[in-house]
This record gives C-alpha cells, sequence and structure tokens, in this order.
C-alpha cells in the first residue's frame, strides 16, 4: 500500500462518485429529448403533406398546375423542407418544389405505379419521407412525395453530444481537483508516515520522528507513532544494555574461570606424566582410570570456557586470525587422535578420508577448533553410529565433510543452529549451543561457508568450504 495508490484510488473513486449519475441523468434525458424531437418532426411532416396534398387535390381535379405549384411554393418558408412533388394518377409531375440550396433535387419525372403508392412516413437516413394520397371525398386524384431534412434533428443530437463532452471534462477538472486536495489532506500525510516507518525498518534508527502539523485523525496516528517509537527506542536501549552487561559477564567470568582451570590441567597432566606410584596394584590402577576422566572433564571445562571466551571476544569485536601454512589433512589427523579416548568410550567408528596434504593459508588454531566443535558434535548427536571425516583439496579451495548416522536436525532448524545460544536437541544431550556459532564465525572469517544437510533422525552432513589463500579478519 504506498500513497501513490491511495492518490489514484481517491482519483478513481471521485470520477466514478461525480460521472456516473450525472452520466445516466444526462443519457436518460437525452434520449428522451431526441426521441420527443424525432416524433414531432415525424408528425409535423405527415401533417404538412396532409395540407400540401389537400391544395394538391383541388389543384388536381380542375388540372390546376399553377395552383397546385403555389400550394407546394408554401414549403419554402420551412427550410427544413427540401423538395416536394405532386402526380397524377398516370404517375406523371404534375408540379414541384425545391428548396433554395437544398442540394440535388430528388424529384422523378415519373411515379412507377402511382397505386401501389401506400401512405407513409418514414426516417430514412439524413431526411423524412413521407408519401400522401392525394383525394377528396374518398376519389383519389394523385400521389405527393416530400422529403424533409433532419438537419434539426442531427443539430440537436451533436448540440446534446457536445454539452455532454464539455460536462464529462468540468468534471474531470473537478474531481482532479477535489481527488488533489483529498491527496494533499489524506495521503500525501499518511505516505509521510510510511516514509518513516520505512527507513526506522531499514536502518532501525528509532530516533526518527514523524512530523505532522494538522489537528485531525492523522496527526492522532502520528503522535501514537511518535510515542510507539520512543517506547520501542526505549526498549531497544534496555536490551542492548541488558545484553552489554551479559556479555560482561561472560567475558569476566570465562577469564575468571579459565586461570584456576589452567592450573588445574597443569596438574592433571603433571599426574598424568609422574603417576604416583601405588604398591597396591588395583589402587593404581583405580588411580590412571579417574586421573584419565579428570583429564577428559578438565578438558571438556575448557572447551566450554574457551568458547564462552570466543562468544564475548566476537561481540566486542576482538576476534583476529594469525595465517600461517596449515596442513589440513593433518590436523584432522590430530584432532582424531586427541579425540581416540572419546571415540573409545562411545564405541563409534570413525573412518577417515585425507589427501596427502591439504595446505592452506589459515589461522591453526581457529581451524583446528572447526574440526573439534564438528567432531565433538558428531560424536554428541550421532548415536554411536559410523562417522565419516573428509577432507578434499583443488587448487582454489579445500573442503570438510563431516557425516554422521545420528538423530539429525530438521530442515526448519538449518539456520538457527548456527546461531548464538540455539539449540535443536533435548536438553539431556549437554552443551551452550555455541560450537556452530563460533565455527561459521571462524570459517567466515576465513573467507569460506559452512552448511548442512539434515533430516531428523536421518543423521547430519556437515560441509565446510575455505579458500586456500584468503587473509581475512573479523
Ligand atoms: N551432528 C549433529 N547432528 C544433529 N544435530 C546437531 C549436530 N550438530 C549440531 N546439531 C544441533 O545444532 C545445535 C547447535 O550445535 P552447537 O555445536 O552450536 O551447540 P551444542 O553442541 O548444543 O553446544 P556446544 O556449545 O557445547 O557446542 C545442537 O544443539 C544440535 O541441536
Ligand atoms: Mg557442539
Amino acid at each position: 500500500m504506498t500513497g501513490a495508490s491511495i492518490g489514484r484510488k481517491l482519483i478513481a473513486l471521485t470520477l466514478v462518485l461525480a460521472l456516473l449519475p450525472i452520466l445516466c441523468v444526462l443519457g436518460f434525458v437525452a434520449a428522451k429529448q431526441i426521441r420527443d424531437l424525432r416524433t414531432e418532426m415525424l408528425a409535423s411532416s405527415t401533417m404538412m403533406g396532409s395540407i400540401v396534398a389537400e391544395y394538391g387535390a383541388a389543384a388536381l381535379a380542375f388540372d390546376e398546375p399553377h395552383s397546385a405549384q403555389e400550394a407546394l411554393n408554401v414549403l419554402g418558408r420551412h427550410e427544413e423542407f427540401r423538395d416536394a412533388a405532386l402526380y397524377d394518377m398516370r404517375g406523371r409531375l404534375f408540379a414541384s418544389f425545391q428548396q433554395l440550396g437544398g442540394g440535388k433535387s430528388e424529384v422523378l419525372p415519373i411515379l412507377l405505379d402511382p397505386y401501389a403508392a401506400k401512405p407513409r412516413t418514414d426516417l430514412e437516413g439524413d431526411r423524412i419521407h413521407v408519401v400522401q394520397a392525394v383525394d377528396h371525398d374518398g376519389v383519389r386524384f394523385g400521389t405527393l412525395v416530400l422529403h424533409t431534412s433532419t438537419a434539426r434533428l442531427s443539430a440537436s443530437v451533436n448540440g446534446y453530444l457536445y454539452s455532454l463532452g464539455l460536462l464529462i471534462v468540468v468534471i474531470l477538472l473537478a474531481s482532479a481537483l477535489l481527488a488533489w486536495a483529498l491527496e494533499k489532506m489524506i495521503s500525501r500525510r499518511l505516505r509521510k508516515l510510511a516514509e518513516v516507518a520505512q527507513r526506522i525498518a531499514q536502518k532501525e534508527d528509532y530516533s526518527v520522528r514523524a512530523t505532522d502539523t494538522g489537528a485531525d485523525e492523522i496527526s492522532l496516528l502520528a503522535e501514537a507513532f511518535n510515542s510507539m517509537l520512543a517506547e520501542i527506542g526505549r526498549r531497544q536501549e534496555q536490551a542492548l544494555q541488558a545484553v552489554r552487561v551479559r556479555d560482561e559477564f561472560l567475558s569476566v567470568a570465562s577469564h575468571e574461570l579459565k586461570t584456576p582451570l589452567t592450573s588445574l590441567k597443569l596438574q592433571v597432566q603433571s599426574l598424568l606424566e609422574q603417576p604416583p606410584s601405588f604398591s597396591d596394584h588395583g589402587e593404581g590402577q583405580r588411580m590412571a582410570s579417574s586421573l584419565a576422566l579428570t583429564d577428559r572433564q578438565v578438558r571438556r571445562l575448557e572447551r566450554l570456557i574457551g568458547n564462552l571466551l570466543d562468544v564475548s571476544r566476537i561481540a566486542v569485536g576482538r576476534f583476529h586470525l594469525q595465517i600461517e601454512d596449515v596442513d589440513l589433512a593433518l590436523m584432522v589427523r590430530d584432532v582424531v587422535a586427541q579425540f581416540s579416548a572419546e571415540i573409545a568410550r562411545s564405541g563409534t567408528a570413525v573412518a577417515v578420508v585425507l589427501p596427502e596434504h591439504a595446505v592452506g593459508r589459515w589461522d591453526p588454531l581457529r581451524l583446528e577448533q572447526v574440526v573439534v566443535n564438528l567432531l565433538s558434535n558428531a560424536l554428541k548427536y550421532g548415536d554411536a553410529k559410523p562417522i565419516e571425516i573428509r577432507v578434499a583439496v583443488d587448487d582454489e579451495r579445500a573442503r570438510l565433510i563431516v557425516h554422521d548416522r545420528g538423530v539429525g536436525v530438521d530442515a526448519s532448524n538449518h539456520a538457527r543452529i548456527f546461531e548464538r545460544f540455539e539449540r535443536a536437541v533435548s536438553v539431556n544431550y549437554g552443551g551452550l549451543g555455541l560450537g556452530l556459532y563460533i565455527t561459521r564465525q571462524i570459517v567466515q572469517a576465513h573467507g569460506g561457508t559452512i552448511g548442512v544437510d539434515s533430516a531428523l533422525g536421518q543423521g547430519a552432513t556437515f560441509t565446510v568450504e575455505i579458500p586456500r589463500r584468503r587473509q581475512e579478519a573479523i
């Protein structure tokens, strides 16, 4: 709905409302007037024919062409009579009349079969054709043929058409004026409001305000619109403030958590490297397995805290790449080795299809995060069914595909799962909903893309494509 279309609708509506009834009434009146005029002309032609025939009867009876001519000449006083002819009973022309300047005469020297000439009055094209029997006391003496011009009828039809046309032009002008006034009063102001709304939708700038100086419903609408904008702006500011507080908290909390975690990790690693000796073999075994469990949990905690830290870095734009030569094939092998304990524990078969080398200019730590996130998801949501990891390279790009046969993701969630804190599984599966978000940020920072092909219960295939030689930071 645009202002222009409202304007056009107003013009159309005004035109229809003004023109339709006027045209109907005018058309009806004109048709009636023209019909009356036609009837009147036919009647007056017939009457004139009767009068002339009356005189003609006497002239024919006494064979006085001169008197007949005089009777016919009376027609000359009315210019609508074009010509007339009086015939005797043998069909011979007895007397005739031709209007001065009346054009070509239609008077025939002989009327064929005068007995057959039936009295009639007809409208034929641009003339009225009158045939009258010339008789007296039941004795027929001849026939009168009279032609009357219909110019008066045409002139009045033309007159009506002309005034109708004029009226239409006047109404068109008046309705255009009315539509312009309506457009100025309503449509233009609504369009201004719509423009403000559009600007807000495009730029998300809630500081703009609608200006309307009227004192009617539209200005009330503008006022309501402005107070709504003020409210939205206030709430947006509150929401942004809440997000800022959350990001700040995340950043501080993850930093704070990282410090004790690092020392815990070092402790666990040194214990793993130099395990304490126990006289009892069974106790030694128990200690070793509980150390391995602690190590796994510490790594998991480290990943979660690392993710939280990354999210806060991304939020404040402090997420930079350290580009160097990296072999993706080697990296995938390393990551799978890192996960060997988890893989073994879950009983999942992980097949790896790798080229000998897949070297590119990437950030090694960040790229490793991509592989780790995708593999840990495949293990977590893979239902312990076989997983495949493939790497392929061409001159331009490297492609990493992680395919599992687990719970899968419904198509309606494909876009959502790459957003912050978004998850598409029950809370039984642990996680913060950050892995894919960070993964996508890293892939995009390398100028690449990530996509998912999956359906619920049908497993999932995540495909990452990154250019081999692009260096960009976010
Ligand atoms: N391989 C997969 N199969 C099925 N669903 C998946 C798979 N990978 C991701 N998902 C879905 O996408 C959501 C988001 O994944 P993401 O890795 O961002 O978060 P998470 O695994 O829930 O938590 P974390 O932050 O620990 O990674 C998951 O919660 C899950 O619903
Ligand atoms: Mg994950």
